[in-house]
């Protein structure tokens, strides 16, 4: 079976991306993702100089987001 891509979301910063998966920009291309890393840090804060990756700016620029996942309803 297949590793599976999995997504955390960082309290108050990135989107960490962790598993076999591809960057693609808006025009197909691909990004290069840092060698060596077991995971990639995506901006959401939108104050990266280095989108989409995270280069720790959302920690001066006051980003909040606290996201919870909600269990379904049984
Ligand atoms: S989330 Fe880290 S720089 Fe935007």
């Amino acid at each position: 079976m297949a590793e599976s891509v999995v997504i955390r979301c960082r309290e108050n910063g990135p989107l960490v991306v962790q598993g076999p998966f591809e960057l693609i920009d808006h025009k197909g291309n691909k990004f290069t993702l840092p060698a060596g890393k077991p995971a990639v840090a995506l901006c959401r804060c939108g104050q990266s100089k280095n989108k989409p990756f995270c280069d720790g700016s959302h920690k001066q620029c006051g980003f909040l987001a606290a996201e919870i996942a909600v269990k379904p309803p049984t």
